[in-house]
């Protein structure tokens, strides 16, 4: 049987990783993925993490099981940092979390749920968004459909489409929205517009489903929340999909949450006795180290303000990067404007460059751009700058 299967395509980011990793090119420059970098190009273990680890490794008892929704201290902290301490929906017992294998798992487990409660439902995504999310919607047996997002004209938000498609999304349909950070775009709800996207979305009945994969990275851990924060004001209920992969750099150990908000706390634990059923049949329950990593940092005031620090750290160096690379690419005679890099937010950024020119910075400079033009500017680095601004220069001029 397995003779006749002809090979499934790549993973479009993954695999670029691949061909990076061959490339004997010394001055090859990965652009690709979405892993944040520091200053030397390095993916650093966090000091935090390590000293949570230390404590974590002298402290464990038992590698038994985790219940099925995981830590239940690490829900607590995760629902603080989505909503705030103290807010009404925490308090209230309105929010449920699950923990999950990073923020893919939460989405997929989100998605499983609404596919048992409400299988018609169609999960509508930004046009352009990260292209993991429709084949996780459909794989849980979902429809899926866009909506405007990105204007190329202006390198912003086609505004006016998006409401205009959100008044024809039928209710009940699942509204998914980037929190902060949208990849691919790098293009953000400014706050007022999330305002208006809230009340047209509970208007109509829209189940909103935050992917919050990058709270911290945009302009800081409680402004990034605004967006969610709206949303659950206006929406009685909503899904948040956490992910720690980036703000605590832990992409390997898979640690994420499921978060759900109903309209009291009995809906919001009969919702979680399902979020469970579709855990149990999927993962059974989930992996733990990664989240108590998480938890002892969140938990511990000290270790906390340091991991803040070091966000903070990594959010600005990807903002000196954004203006860095703007004022190189003018250095270097570039006349093209890319201002609009330097305006936008996170780890991502539409660069408009086409795909002849994204296929010519990868066979004549070796620098790695994912086909849509998207680029990672957490990859650059000041010693990489002037290569791959010159590398651009090049391929623009030809
Ligand atoms: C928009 C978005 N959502 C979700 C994820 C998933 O993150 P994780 O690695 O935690 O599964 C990513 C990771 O790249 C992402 O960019």
């Amino acid at each position: 049987m397995f003779d006749s299967i002809s090979p499934a395509p790549p993973d479009a980011i993954l695999g670029l990783t691949t061909a990076f990793k061959n490339d004997p090119n010394p001055h090859k420059i990965n652009l690709g993925v979405g892993i944040y970098k520091d200053a030397s190009g390095v993916t650093p273990v966090l000091n935090t993490v390590k000293e949570a680890e230390k404590r974590l490794l002298d402290d464990e008892q038992t590698k038994s099981y985790l219940p099925i929704d995981g830590n239940a201290a690490y829900a607590a902290a995760c629902q603080r940092l989505i909503f705030g301490a103290g807010h009404e929906i925490v308090t209230g017992g309105r929010a449920v979390t699950a923990q999950s294998p990073g923020g893919t798992g939460a989405l997929r487990v989100a998605g499983d749920f609404v596919a048992r409660i409400t299988p018609d439902a169609t999960v509508w995504v930004s046009d352009p968004t990260w292209p993991n999310h429709p084949n996780i919607f459909q794989a849980a047996g979902l429809k899926v459909a866009t909506y405007p997002y990105f204007d190329p004209a202006s390198n912003g938000i086609d505004f006016d489409g998006m409401l205009a498609a959100m008044r024809t999304i039928p209710a009940g349909d699942v509204l998914l929205l980037h929190g902060c950070c949208h990849n691919p775009t790098g293009v953000d709800l400014a706050p007022a517009q999330w305002q208006t996207v809230a009340e047209v979305a509970a208007g109509r009945g829209l189940l909103p489903l935050l992917d919050f994969a990058y709270q911290g990275f945009a302009d800081g851990l409680e402004e990034d929340a605004t967006g969610v924060r709206t949303m659950a004001a206006h929406c009685p209920e909503l899904f948040v999909a956490s992910s720690y992969s980036k703000n605590f750099g832990l992409y390997n150990e898979r640690v994420g949450a499921l978060t759900l908000v109903a309209q009291n706390r009995q809906a919001a634990q009969a919702a979680l006795s399902h979020v469970k059923r579709c855990i149990r049949v999927n993962y059974s329950n989930p992996p733990a180290h990664g989240a108590a990593i998480v938890r002892t940092v969140l938990g511990d005031p000290e270790l906390r303000r340091r991991w803040e620090s070091e966000v903070t750290a990594m959010r600005e160096r990807i903002n000196t990067m954004r203006h860095l690379f703007v004022e190189t690419l003018n250095e270097k005679g570039v006349t093209r404007d890319f201002a609009f890099i330097a305006r936008q937010r996170g780890m991502f950024s539409y660069s408009g460059l086409n795909p002849e020119q994204v296929k010519a910075l990868r066979q004549r400079h070796g620098v790695y751009i994912v086909g849509s033009g998207r680029i990672n500017v957490a990859g650059m680095t000041e010693s990489n700058m002037e290569y791959l601004c010159e590398a651009i220069a090049e391929v623009l001029r030809d």
